[in-house]
């Protein structure tokens, strides 16, 4: 039985399939001014169940289209996490009379051999679109990589690779990342495997990707590994590792364990194909611990917010930085700053600001970062709080008590993430939605990403702050999505 509906709960510029459950982003592809976002959806239930592609286009990564279902089960099996490439020069021949495919490599997933127990069930399989993502045909070659013997052998990613001249694959491989390469989409070769011996491991390796961005004008390479569980705050969290590739081998510039986001709610995630040196990474937003229990209806799970990725080195590291794509801060009405504001102890500051829409962003910024929380809260006394403990020099999201909790015994908490930045002074970005908060800190050197349920919005603001703190500005704004 479908729980009652909770059109509460919907978020308004994050993606959410209009019913059912969905979980990570695949194909994520940008083509001819549309960015493609393909997921895993199961479209006849709101758990995890046989997974097909969901498929939503969007203009502007703020307003989302949701359109038919792209990739349906077949004989092979499920069709589980993978990526989507414009094959600009045909390589797979697939293009017909001149047409640009667009190719879709993704993870069969086979329940009947999985029962053989041969460990042999998930291999990788392609489909192509000749009308721009709108309908997909299966490759009659598939698989083109079949399993070698490795239980958990899924989810590639696939670029093109400067370096290596060629398409380069990216693949999970238990506890492991394996790199392929291949001329043509169908036949890949080996090249090197990368992680046996770094990075997390408290669970298995999924959702890898790999990446160049530039830093004072030297080329690093970015790897992605998202890990389940095993992450910083418990369950599912996606790891970085940043370092070169020289067209074979992935080699780590250091070994100090990064996050992209320190927050339970950011999965799976992995930046958008063919979009130059932009890199737009989104994720899923929840978490394997408790997303098939989240409390919303008549669909289950939404995406964060697309974020725009980029270097900064912090001593000897050099660490990504996600900030909220700009088009998000399109979205911002009716600005109101409040300036060199001091909170000592606790200072209200619903007379001067009005949560009136759970959809809103808050900018704050401090010459002397010192510890304080802000509190959002509601008439029913729920409330939400961020904020900075300086003694542990960690940023912080409490959500305690911020609503519905008891649907998991793994959601309840206060989850934190390390200040990277050693300067003084601070920066902060918050994005609000509907059950949602996500934290940008000192130019996304630290992200947290966390979903709520308040019993009722939330619609009231307080500072507290026992050291005192003083913010230079404190900007609000609402965040307004045209209704399509
Ligand atoms: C990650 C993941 C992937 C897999 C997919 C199945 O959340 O477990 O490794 O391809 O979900 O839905």
């Amino acid at each position: 039985p479908v729980p009652p509906a909770t059109p509460q709960y919907r978020p308004a510029y994050h993606f959410t399939p209009a019913a059912h459950w969905m979980n990570d982003p695949n194909g994520m592809v940008y083509y001819k001014g549309t960015y493609h976002l393909f997921f895993q959806h199961y479209p006849e239930g709101m758990e995890w169940g046989p997974m097909h592609w969901g498929h939503a286009t969007s203009q502007d990564l703020v307003s989302w289209k949701e359109q038919s279902i792209a990739l349906f089960p077949d004989k092979l099996g499920m069709i589980f996490s993978g990526s989507a490439v414009v094959d600009e020069n045909n390589t797979s021949g697939f293009g017909k009379n001149g047409q640009v495919p667009m190719v879709a490599i993704f993870t069969h997933h086979n329940p009947d051999e999985e029962k053989k127990g041969t460990q042999k069930h998930q291999y990788q399989s392609l489909a192509y679109s000749l009308d721009e993502g709108k309908t997909w045909t299966k490759y009659e070659g598939n698989p083109v990589l079949p399993n070698p013997g490795i239980q958990d052998f899924r989810d590639p990613k696939v670029s093109w690779n400067t370096v290596a001249k060629k398409w380069v694959m990216t693949l999970a491989t238990k506890d492991r990342i394996t790199f392929y390469s291949s001329p043509n989409l169908k036949e890949w070769t080996k090249l090197s495997e990368f992680g046996e011996k770094l990075g997390a491991h408290g669970g298995v390796w999924e959702c890898p990707d790999l990446f160049p961005l530039t830093l004072n004008g030297k080329t690093y390479w970015v790897l992605l590994v998202s890990i389940n569980p095993g992450g910083p705050n418990g369950g599912s969290a996606t790891q970085y590792f940043v370092g070169q590739f020289d067209g074979k081998t992935f080699t780590p510039q250091t070994i100090t364990q990064k996050w992209i986001d320190w927050g339970k709610d950011d999965y799976a995630g992995v930046t958008w194909s063919n979009t130059g040196a932009r890199k737009i990474f989104l994720g899923w937003m929840s978490n394997w611990e408790y997303a098939n229990q989240a409390p919303t209806s008549p669909w289950r799970s939404a995406m964060t917010t697309p974020r725009d990725l980029a270097l900064k080195q912090v001593g000897q590291e050099i660490y990504l930085t996600s900030s909220p794509a700009p088009e998000v801060a399109k979205l911002a009405q009716s600005a109101q700053t409040l300036k060199n504001l001091t909170a000592k102890s606790e200072l209200g500051l619903s007379d001067k600001i009005k949560l009136t829409s759970p959809q809103f962003q808050l900018k704050l910024t401090s010459k002397q970062l010192q510890e304080f929380a802000l509190v959002l809260s509601n008439a029913g006394g729920e409330e939400l709080v961020i904020g900075y403990d300086k003694q542990a020099n960690q940023y912080y999201i409490d959500r305690s008590k911020a609503g519905l909790t008891s649907f998991s015994d793994k959601f309840s908490g206060r989850h934190t993430g390390p200040r990277l930045a050693t300067s003084p002074a601070a920066d902060l970005t918050l994005l609000f939605d509907a059950t949602s908060v996500e934290l940008f800190a000192d130019g996304g050197l630290t992200t947290m990403t966390e979903i709520f349920f308040p019993k009722q919005p939330f619609t009231q603001l307080k500072l507290r702050s026992g050291t005192g703190i003083t913010f230079d500005a404190l900007s609000y704004s609402k965040l307004a999505v045209a209704v399509k």
